[in-house]
């Protein structure tokens, strides 16, 4: 990573929220709490530093709406740091980045080129821009159940058979840190006119190794979400928008973040992106390395254990995988008889270990620069006693699978028809007016507009009897839908 780490030391804004808390400032402002210990129990919980740093916006602080001050200066460096024209603070996660990107970039009507395989947050940015998704499949893994990534290849006839699209999204890299061949597919794009929007929510820490996949920058990205909070060491929900501004109009991606964001921005997030991009950019590189050897050894040693297998480099035989993140180790457990939601709870329930996410054949554990050598360690005793302890026969893994269903209605035109609500269980051959999404990872098993069938059903139903949260339909209970009329 080529910058200037002299202007990285800089915290413009952390620097002036401290300057401001050390202030004997009387408060008639917004927030209520006003610094004070007399709300005892929200000053005992969060301590009282905590409560100084939660301020509002003012001249002193900048404002996220029109930043011209620190916030501004911070974002600058982040620009610096990753090499884009800009950048835009954001505090509701990377989903307000991925939402932005698409309503900045696609009027109604436009078309954009969209993997299946992607986050809720573009199908709500479809409902809400009113594009037209041209949607590419990714390729299947065999044995892990899992997508691995769009090919170049179906990027390239999706390209090639609708000329008129606008922009072209991709993921880079995958929930399960799988990355395409983003460098070709972007130089195609680009030469076909399209805006190349990239979804990188698991990239934040791409640029600080060698060792890991190329940023998407380097492939030539026009804009870029990062969520410094999954794996770059910011607080949740702080995430960083990049764009490039040869193909992007700024000002219009500025009018849509402040459409969309909090007019009240947590200066507290805000403060940790500042604190962790100087983190990043003073010992990324070693913390990376330090990651890197930590996942390598425990991915090593439990693929050691009879039953597991814990995926790695060797993913990239498969020609549209590109490269992989090796931070992010994909346990594939249906040898040893569990599904990988039951790993994934036996492992919080019985060993106070937290994974990242859980599917119906594999676990995911992620490693982050704030790992430690002991925590892997006791991740891997874990491991080890649970395989002992609850090996059962291996499992088919046949009807884990679900066939991606038909698009019949733009994801706008399915949310805002008339409807009706029926079980679940009786909706095969309706179109669904509804996202319903497995989170984690947070990929939709149908989006409004797709046809529900039975297969899909059936998938459902494991997904039920294995404890996987199912999310996102009026219905908490995941058992009634509703379909267009
Ligand atoms: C691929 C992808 N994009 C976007 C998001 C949204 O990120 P956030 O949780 O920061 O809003 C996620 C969240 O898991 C994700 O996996």
């Amino acid at each position: 990573m080529k910058t200037d780490v002299s202007v990285q030391t800089q915290t413009p804004l952390l620097d002036a929220l401290q300057q401001y808390s050390s202030e004997n400032i009387l408060s008639f402002d917004v927030p209520g709490h006003k610094k004070s210990g007399k709300l005892k129990a929200l000053t005992h919980f969060f301590g009282e530093p905590l409560l100084r740093f939660d301020a509002n916006s003012m001249k002193q602080l900048d404002n996220l709406s029109n930043p011209t001050g620190v916030i501004k200066e911070a974002e600058d460096l982040y620009a610096a740091l990753y090499q884009y024209d800009e950048a835009h603070f954001l505090v509701n996660g990377a989903t307000v980045g991925v939402q932005a990107m698409i309503l900045a970039t696609c009027r109604p009507g436009d078309k954009i080129l969209v993997p299946r395989n992607v986050h809720k947050s573009v199908i709500n940015a479809l409902i809400l821009s009113a594009a037209e998704p041209v949607y590419v499949y990714p390729e299947m893994h065999p044995e892990l159940g899992i997508a691995t990534t769009v090919s170049f290849h179906a990027i390239k006839e999706a390209i090639d058979e609708n000329r008129d699209a606008k922009a072209l999204f991709l993921v880079h890299p995958s929930y399960y840190g799988l990355c395409c061949e983003l460098e070709s597919i972007a130089a195609y794009a680009h030469e076909c006119g399209l805006v190349v929007i990239v979804d990188e929510a698991h990239g934040a820490h791409l640029p600080f190794s060698e060792e890991l996949p190329t940023n998407a920058h380097y492939a030539g990205a026009d804009l870029s979400t990062i969520s410094v909070h999954k794996t770059g060491g910011a607080l949740t929900q702080a995430a960083v928008l990049l764009a490039n501004q040869n193909r992007i109009d700024s000002s219009r991606v500025k009018g849509i973040l402040n459409m969309l964001q909090t007019t009240s921005a947590s200066y507290i997030l805000m403060a940790s992106l500042d604190g962790a991009r100087r983190e990043l950019a003073l010992f990324g590189e070693l913390y990376l390395r330090e990651v890197l050897n930590l996942a390598r050894y425990t991915r090593d040693t439990l693929n050691e254990i009879d039953g597991l297998y814990v995926t790695g480099k060797e993913l990239t035989q498969f020609k549209e995988v590109e490269d992989i993140d090796e931070t992010k180790l994909v346990i594939n457990t249906i040898e040893l008889g569990l599904s990988g939601f039951e790993f994934y709870d036996l492992l919080r329930d019985e060993y106070q270990v937290q994974l990242e996410l859980a599917d119906a054949c594999n676990a995911m554990a992620l490693f982050s620069i704030g790992d430690t050598e002991e925590g892997a360690l006791r991740l891997i005793s874990s491991v080890q006693d649970l395989a002992s302890r609850f090996r059962k026969k291996p499992l088919s893994i046949s009807h884990r699978f679900f066939d991606i269903p038909d698009l019949v209605l733009s994801p706008r035109e399915a949310f805002y028809s008339h409807t009706r609500v029926l079980p679940i269980v009786e909706a095969a051959g309706q179109i669904s007016a509804e996202i319903l999404t497995l989170y984690p990872p947070g990929i939709p098993i149908v989006m409004p507009g797709e046809r529900i069938t039975e297969n899909m059903i059936e998938y459902l139903s494991l997904l039920k009897n294995e404890n996987g949260m199912l999310v996102d339909l009026g219905d908490p209970n995941a058992n009634l839908i509703k379909v267009v009329i």
